[in-house]
C-alpha cells in the first residue's frame, strides 16, 4: 500500500501545529511534530548548563542523546533518553533555546534522520521549518502556512493569558520576528517556502478554511 506524506511548514504561531493536528485526525494520519523534538534536544542542553554558542559541547552532547516520540492517546510525546519531557519544553527558555541550537547540523541530521524514518513507515503530516525542503522533499502536499507578525503575535499573547502581566504585546511580537530572522537566516535548512508548496496565509483566512483547502488540496493530489 502507498505511503502519503503531507509537509507543512511556516513561522511560529502561524497556526500548523493545530491545522495540521486536525487535518491529521480527518484523514487517519499521524500527526508529526518537529519543533518538539528540537526542544527536548534544547531542554538537554539546558540541562547540561551548555551555552547556545558552543557548538563543540553541543555536537558532543547530540551524539550522546536519544530522541524519539510515542503516542498517547493520539497525542504526540517526545521522549528524551527514556523520559517524557512533553510537559516541560512549552517554556520561553526551551523556546530560545531551540531556536539558537537549532542551527547546528549535528542537531539537525539527528532529528531529520528519525523525521525521515516515520515519514518511510506511515502516513504523516509533519510540520516544521525544513520539511518542504529538506525532510520530505517528495512529500504529495506541501503547504507554506504563514500569517503577519502582528496577528501571530496576538495568538500566542492571548495563549499566555495567565502570565500575561510579564509580557506586552509589542514584546512577544519582537521575540517572533527574531526567531523568524533566525530560522530564515541561518546557514542549513533555513526556513523557506518550497518551490512546488502552496501558500496560505491564515492571518485572513479563519482555521478552518485552512483546514479544508488543505484536505481539498491533498485530495486532489492523491
Ligand atoms: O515549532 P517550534 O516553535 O516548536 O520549534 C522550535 C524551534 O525549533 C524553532 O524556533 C526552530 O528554530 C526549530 N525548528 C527547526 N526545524 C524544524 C522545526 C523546528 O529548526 N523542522
Amino acid at each position: 500500500t502507498e505511503i502519503y506524506n503531507i509537509a507543512i511548514d511556516g513561522p511560529a504561531g502561524a497556526g500548523k501545529s493545530t491545522i495540521a493536528r486536525s487535518v491529521a485526525e480527518k484523514l487517519h494520519f499521524v500527526y508529526v511534530d518537529t519543533g518538539a523534538m528540537y526542544r527536548a534536544m534544547a531542554l538537554h542542553f539546558l540541562r547540561m548548563g551548555i551555552t547556545p554558542t558552543d557548538e563543540a559541547a553541543i555536537s558532543q552532547a547530540t551524539k550522546d542523546v536519544k530522541v524519539t516520540i510515542s503516542y498517547e492517546n493520539g497525542e504526540q510525546q517526545v521522549i528524551l533518553n527514556g523520559e517524557n519531557v512533553s510537559g516541560l519544553i512549552r517554556t520561553g527558555e526551551v523556546s530560545d533555546m531551540a531556536s539558537a541550537t537549532s542551527v547546528y547540523m549535528p542537531v539537525r541530521e539527528k532529528l531529520v534522520e528519525l523525521q525521515k524514518e516515520l515519514a518511510r513507515k506511515e502516513n504523516v503530516i509533519m510540520d516544521g521549518r525544513d520539511i518542504g525542503t529538506c525532510v520530505l522533499p517528495d512529500a504529495d502536499l506541501k503547504i507554506y502556512l504563514t500569517a503577519s507578525s502582528r496577528v501571530r503575535a496576538k495568538r500566542r499573547f492571548a495563549q499566555l493569558k495567565d502570565n500575561q502581566g510579564e509580557f506586552t504585546l509589542e514584546d512577544i511580537e519582537k521575540d517572533i520576528i527574531e526567531r523568524d530572522n533566525r530560522d530564515m537566516n541561518r546557514e542549513h535548512s533555513p526556513l523557506k517556502q518550497a518551490e512546488d508548496a502552496i501558500l496560505l496565509d491564515s492571518s485572513s483566512l479563519p482555521k478552518k478554511m485552512v483546514e479544508e483547502r488543505i484536505l481539498e488540496l491533498f485530495l486532489e493530489r492523491k
